[in-house]
């Protein structure tokens, strides 16, 4: 079943048009991953999808129509995004910055804070932490917990290993997959490493300066021969 289908998504900055008309579709339970070069356009397609930028064509969520609605009901409706570059408020608590999360409900707060910090033991050990002096991994381990306060039914997720060491970006694909699989989490994930994106999805869309150029399963992504040179070192 559908839960998320983008039809001609377009956006510009100012004069510049940067997304030329964008088709995903994202299923219930499904890993999506959207892979591209620098510039291409994949911050640009969360952002429009949640409604952090002005943007037009259609976008349906869950069978509404959101390509008009704003972040906030966008989130209300079940999408949370975790913006690139982690975006989490680094002069509150990583408890504060989960009970921000959860701003748009009131019921079961302290419960779900309990889960993820067991989800991630990290977190709840520095529970009382600044979330500005965590270190990298641990920050995008919050961006994400935050995130899933809301209890999205689809989660946005942009370049979550950027500048992280392997093991740490294992732990977190290790997370974000046994979501998916075990609780039925849709996620719409990029990523710039495609042998990684290519492991845990279950289909790929490759964006070129603002366009879907090539989409499919990950194993016949991982066969095209464009993907293979651009994207895979041979
Ligand atoms: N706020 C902005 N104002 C003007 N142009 C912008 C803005 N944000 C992005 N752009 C431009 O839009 C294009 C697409 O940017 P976008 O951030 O979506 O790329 P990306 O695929 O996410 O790249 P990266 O892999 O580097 O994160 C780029 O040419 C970029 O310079
Ligand atoms: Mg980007």
């Amino acid at each position: 079943m559908s839960l998320l289908q983008t039809t001609g998504l377009r956006a510009s900055y100012g004069q510049v048009d940067v997304l030329l008309g964008i088709d995903i579709e994202v299923n219930q339970g499904e890993m999506v991953v959207i892979l591209g070069a620098n510039g291409a356009g994949k911050t640009t397609t969360m952002r429009a999808v949640s409604g952090t930028i002005p943007r037009s064509g259609s976008i349906v969520f869950d069978g509404h129509e959101i390509v008009t609605q704003n972040a906030e009901s966008i989130v209300r409706l079940g999408i949370a995004h975790v913006p690139q570059g982690r975006g989490t408020f680094s002069d509150l608590t990583v408890e504060e910055n989960l009970r921000i999360g959860a701003y748009i409900r009131k019921d079961s707060v302290e419960s779900d804070i309990e889960r993820w910090f067991e989800t991630f033991p990290r977190l709840g050990e520095r529970k009382s932490q600044k979330a500005g002096s965590l270190s990298g991994g641990e920050q995008q381990m919050l961006a994400i917990a935050r995130a899933l306060m809301s209890r999205p039914r689809l989660l946005l997720c942009d370049e979550p290993s950027l500048g992280l060491a392997p093991l740490v970006t294992q732990e977190l694909f290790g997370v974000l997959k046994s979501l998916n699989q075990q609780e039925g989490l849709s996620v719409l994930l990029v990523e710039q490493n495609a042998n990684l994106a290519l492991k845990i999805a279950n289909k790929v869309y490759l964006l070129e300066t603002g366009q879907v150029v090539a989409s499919g399963d990950a194993e016949s992504i991982a066969g095209d021969e464009r993907i293979r040179r651009a994207y895979l070192g041979g």
